[in-house]
């Protein structure tokens, strides 16, 4: 559920007209709904009760600062995977004590930073890393907090390029060679045992892979327990969101008409199939969500450019393009495509919407039913709140989108549209070209 929905003809998030944000700052721009984050904080936290639980918000899926603000306000700690991102943890005030730091191949400048600010733990991926983690904590003359990574070999049912809990993807340490991991890891002096984790994939729409996962790795964690006292056992992030029917499950009637087995997975479902399997544990469970968190409280605002009629095709040309979100491109994925002004008596039209870069696969849909529109009007790219902003770049020196917050009837910029000095800022020509 989320609060973007129709007032009369209106696409408004929460009280505020989107079309009013669009012709205040332009577009592309991204707008978040903060209600709708703290839904979706508030429901995990419920549908988990009963657990000791650390909700460490994965921010690599949106790490605006004013998300880690309205995060951490509401209580959360953060799942980091760079410097950059311990920094932004910094810099929105927020807590890197309660915040774990994840990922393949942290540098030793990270680690160092890591330490200084007291992180809560190290997601460890490889032996190798051990060692490098042992050596910079003896360098600082404090012990490094770690837990491993294990890969517990099992299929998520997602998109390739999504899927990170199989044998052949890069991420963790193999459920059979975890325990020389940990052993390895005990004999390292500047190294404490913490804890233990998981992450099978993400945009998970049913709880049958996380109920595996969980299943196939609890004797292991209870030997950890035993062994290495270990107090907790993150189980990662990755439930999906609604690209289908994006608009329409805002409402909670659409969830309440959606046949029993084919209601798509909500934080009810995966608390009910999770709890009692890790109640019994006794550990602190850390959850890593993101894309469940933000995906569905933001959306791209765009302006059409032109409609161009083809021969057997029509292409709707926006001004957002592929480098303002990626998803389309990169995982062929689905965002409904929502007129801000609704008006039943246009003529459908059926086109491709596609950005200005040079790119073919700069393509949001294909063949998609839209009401009719032409220049000028906006149009917003649904459920784009996680992995949007994040991952947008400056192909074709396009500069970066603004982002907004939106909370009841107020908005704020909270991230400005990059000027081209800015984008320029850290080029130079070297003096034997001139
Ligand atoms: C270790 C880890 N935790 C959490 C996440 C967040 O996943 P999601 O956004 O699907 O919840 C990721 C995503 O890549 C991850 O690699």
């Amino acid at each position: 559920m989320h609060h973007f929905h129709f007032v009369g003809l209106n696409l408004h998030c929460e009280s505020v007209d989107l079309a009013e944000i669009a012709r205040l700052y332009g577009t592309p721009t991204y707008v978040y709904s903060a209600a709708t984050m703290a839904d979706n904080y508030t429901r995990i936290e419920r549908g988990l009760a009963g657990l000791d639980l650390q909700i460490c918000y994965a921010m690599k899926a949106n790490s605006n600062l004013a998300v880690l603000r309205q995060f951490a306000n509401l209580g959360a700690a953060f799942d980091l995977v760079s410097g950059g991102e311990i920094r932004r943890v910094l810099a929105a005030g927020a807590d890197v004590r309660r915040s774990v730091f994840a990922g393949v191949g942290k540098s030793e400048p990270e680690i160092t930073l890591a330490l200084e600010n007291g992180i809560f733990a190290f997601h460890v991926e490889s032996e190798p890393e051990l060692a490098r983690l042992n050596h910079v904590a003896g360098r600082l003359g404090v012990k490094a907090p770690v837990a491993i990574r294990i890969n517990p070999d099992v299929d998520a049912h997602t998109h390739a390029k999504i899927t990170t809990g199989k044998s052949d993807n890069k991420f963790g340490i193999p459920l059979q060679a975890a325990p020389a991991a940990y052993v390895a890891a005990a004999k390292f002096p500047h190294l404490t045992i913490k804890g233990v984790q998981m992450h099978i994939g993400s945009q998970l729409t049913s709880v049958e892979p996380f109920v595996e996962a969980v299943t196939k790795v609890t004797p292991f964690v209870e030997g950890l327990k035993r062994d290495y006292g270990i107090t907790y056992f993150s189980i990662g992030g990755g439930m999906g969101i609604m690209y289908q029917d994006a608009l329409a499950s805002g409402a909670s009637a659409w969830w309440d008409a959606q046949p029993a087995d084919r209601r798509p997975l909500t934080p009810e479902t995966y608390g009910a199939a999770l709890v009692p399997l890790l109640q019994p544990l006794g550990l602190k469970i850390l959850l890593e969500h993101g894309r469940f968190m933000v995906g569905n409280a933001g959306v791209l605002l765009t302006r059409v450019e032109h409609l161009k009629r083809g021969a057997g095709k029509n292409f709707l040309i926006v001004d957002a393009a592929m480098n303002d979100l990626v998803r389309p491109a990169m995982y062929d994925s689905f965002h409904e495509i929502v007129p801000l002004h609704r008006d039943s008596s246009r003529r459908a039209l059926v086109a491709d919407v596609v950005g200005p870069v040079c790119e073919s696969g700069d393509c949001f849909a294909k063949d998609r039913q839209l009401q009719e529109v032409g220049e000028g009007e906006y149009l917003a790219l649904m459920s784009a709140g996680a992995y949007g902003h994040a991952m947008a770049s400056r192909y074709n020196t396009r500069a970066l989108p603004a982002e907004v917050l939106v909370s009841g009837g107020n908005f704020e910029l909270i991230n400005g549209r990059e000027t081209f000095e800015q984008m320029v800022a850290n080029e130079s020509i070297p003096a034997f070209l001139k």
